[in-house]
Formats: C-alpha cells, structure tokens, sequence
C-alpha cells in the first residue's frame, strides 16, 4: 500500500470551509485524510504499491501475466494508468488495463482477475485499487471535500492448487442511480472547456443522502449474497472489509447482517474515503496488524458511483504477510527496476531514431 505523506486533519479543513472537526467525526467518523502532493498521482501511487505488493510476494515483475489497474482517477485518459504501472515495473511479459467502477474498482478488479487465472489463461495477475480523488473535489464545497483521501494498494494474485483462495464474486451495477455522484464534465459527453471549468463541472457532485440509503442497504446485501454463494452463513465471516466511506454505513451494515463491528476492518479514520484504495489499503493494514490468519473467510466488499457494488468471498490460506524476500531478491528487484527506466528510455530514442531515418530515406528518395 502507499498514501501520501501530507495529511489534512478535520481541524485544517475548519479553517477553509464551514465544517468542524465535531460534525465530519459524528457524520462520518473521518480525522483525517492523506492528499497526493507535488509529484504525487495516480499511477505514482500505484507503482509505490505495486512495488510494496511485490516485495512481500517475492515475485519478478517479468512473471507477471497481467495487471489490472482500478481507478476512476487514472493520471490520463489515454494511456491507461496500468501501461504506466507496467512500464515502471519492467512487466515486460503483461497485458496492462485500467477498469473504473469508481470506488468498487479494486473489488471488482479483483473479481476479474480472480477469473483471469480460473481461466487458465494467466497465473500472476497484479490487481491495484489507486485514486486521487482529492484532484476532483471542490475545496470550497463542504459536503464533499471533507470525505476524501488519496492512496494506492495491491494485491497479487497466483495460480495455485488447493481449496483456499477466492471462492465466490458478486458484480452489481444500477445505472439509473449515474446522476447521484457524478463529475459532469471532463469526459466526451462535456469536454473541458473554459465554460465548465468556471462553472465548476468537472468536480465531484453527490447526493450525499440518496448515496447514504444505497451504500447502507448495498453493503449488507452483497456481503450475505456473496457468502451464500461461498456457501457460508454471515456468522462463518471471521473479517469483513467494507470500502471506507462512512462510519455509519458500516454500523448499519453490521446491525443488519448481525454481525458485531469488530468483524469489520475500519480505518477510515485515518485516510478517509480514498476510492479504489480503500478496500486493498484496509487489507494491507489488517494483515499488518495480525488480523487475517490462514483458514479464516473474509468478504472484501464495495460500492460506489455508477452505481456500482461487488463482493469477493476467499479463505485466507498464506500465513501473515511480512517482507520475506531475502535481501539479494530485494537488490535485484531495485536493478530491474532502474533497468526498467532505462529500457523504457532506449525504446522510446529507438522509436525516435526510427522515425528520423525513414524520414531521412525518404528525403533522399525524394531527390
Ligand atoms: N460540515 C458541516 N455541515 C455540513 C457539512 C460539513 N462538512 N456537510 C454538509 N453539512 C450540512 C448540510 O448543509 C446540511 O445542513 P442543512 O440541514 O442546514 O441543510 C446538514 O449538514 C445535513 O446534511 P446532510 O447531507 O443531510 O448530512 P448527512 O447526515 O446525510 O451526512 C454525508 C452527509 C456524510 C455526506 C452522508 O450523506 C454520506 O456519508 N453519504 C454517503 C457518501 C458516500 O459514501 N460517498 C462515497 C460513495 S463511493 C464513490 O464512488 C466515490
């Protein structure tokens, strides 16, 4: 996982925006947030995670068959952010995509490279959940600005034979509820122009409440579906992983599933709702804090604009994740990864160099 370094305490944004620190913590339980900086983006953050994921896997970027990227703020609409994660890795040998279900992206990511390697057709899927939606927010706006954070996590999934892994996926989508959280301009529908930039289009709008009422009822819903189909009952759950987007939310969702909250991971405190990251970054810090063990069933779950939603049930069979690579696996990750810039660089001049000559050969042809 990676977030930023810079973090924005409620007490910073009652200094910009009418809010306090008391009513973002009653309404939605956030203190603070992580916000990209300078040099900091989307596919940067995904890279920084991606690398980390690797590291703990022990795996070679060259192995990689494919790499999914999740997100709703990639760094450009073309090239997709994923190109940008494979060339940084030196992924010589993946397929690279980005998929956006705004803040389900990581779950749903997820699901299909699950079905990448059930598939057969691929036995290391890089699957990342990375947003910048702190990019998008309007700072002057209080309903909205006050929710979001910025990160990145990944996870890496192998092919492997046993019972463990994921045993169920669950993709949903209500395009009739596309208005409720939107950005209306940006895209081929409204491009940028001066107009929609004075008038604020291309920030995130949200029905806060009509959001509210679907994620309340979403995340229970998807969590009992998506474990009948792993045939578990809700009690067999030992974790769920909801995305981070309100306290409330989850305390409805577990009231409804009768599930007590501290079968829920919730770190929403300290990021805030950071999109696609949320799920994969909760994730990582639960391993981290010795939550997931072999052998227990966990739901990682999510919704969001679109209106999307999706639930992944699996059986944690690795035992706790802690860096394991030797040190020389690490060394010689650091070169491939040098190697990988400098490579990108000679093929980029190689291209050039390219397109000079003909050029050149079809002056002199000319002549
Ligand atoms: N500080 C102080 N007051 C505020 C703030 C703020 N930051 N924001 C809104 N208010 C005010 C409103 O103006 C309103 O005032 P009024 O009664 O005078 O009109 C009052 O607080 C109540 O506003 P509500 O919108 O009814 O507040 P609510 O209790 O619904 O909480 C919230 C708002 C936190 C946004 C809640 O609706 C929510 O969490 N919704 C779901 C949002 C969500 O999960 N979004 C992410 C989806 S994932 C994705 O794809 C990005």
């Amino acid at each position: 996982m990676y977030v930023p370094k810079q973090v924005l305490t409620n007490g910073d944004l009652a200094q910009t925006v009418d809010t306090s620190d008391e009513w973002i913590r009653t309404r939605t339980g956030i203190e603070r947030r992580h916000v990209a900086g300078a040099g900091e983006s989307t596919a940067q953050m995904a890279i920084e995670a991606a690398r980390a994921a690797l590291r703990v896997a022990d795996a070679d970027p060259r192995a990689i068959d494919l790499i999914i990227v999740g997100t709703s703020t990639p760094d450009h609409l073309m090239p997709s952010t994923a190109c940008q994660v494979q060339n940084a890795l030196g992924a010589t040998r993946a397929g690279a995509f980005d998929l956006n279900a705004a803040c389900s992206s990581f779950v749903y990511a997820l699901a299909m490279g699950h079905q990448a390697i059930a598939s057969g057709e691929h036995r290391l899927v890089l699957v990342i959940g990375a947003d910048t939606l702190t990019r998008f927010v309007d700072w002057q706006d209080r309903s909205t600005c006050v929710l979001f954070g910025d990160g990145a996590g990944a996870v890496l999934l192998r092919a492997t034979e046993g019972p463990a892994g994921i045993l169920a996926t669950l993709l949903g989508s209500d395009g009739s509820g596309g208005d409720l959280l939107i950005i209306p301009a940006g895209g081929s529908a409204l491009p940028p122009s001066k107009e929609s930039v004075e008038k604020g289009l291309h920030y995130l709008r949200m029905n806060g409440q009509e959001v509210y009422r679907f994620a309340t009822q979403t995340l229970a819903q998807a969590t009992e579906e998506v474990a009948k189909r792993a045939g578990l009952k809700p009690d067999q759950i030992d974790l769920i992983i909801p995305h981070q987007a309100n306290l409330r939310i989850i305390t409805t969702a577990a009231k409804r599933l009768k599930l007590p909250l501290e079968r829920f991971v919730v770190n929403l405190q300290e990021y805030g709702n950071t999109s696609a990251a949320s799920v994969p970054i909760a994730l990582c810090e639960a391993l981290e804090a010795g939550r997931i063990n072999p052998g227990q069933n966990i739901v990682l779950v999510g919704f969001g604009a679109g209106l999307t939603w999706a639930a992944v049930a699996l059986k944690w069979s690795i035992s706790p994740a802690r860096a394991v690579s030797p040190a020389y696996r690490v060394w010689w990750r650091w070169l491939l990864y040098r190697w990988a810039g400098i490579r990108s660089r000679l093929r980029q001049a190689t291209r050039h160099v390219t397109v000079w000559l003909i050029r050149l050969a079809n002056r002199i042809g000319h002549r």
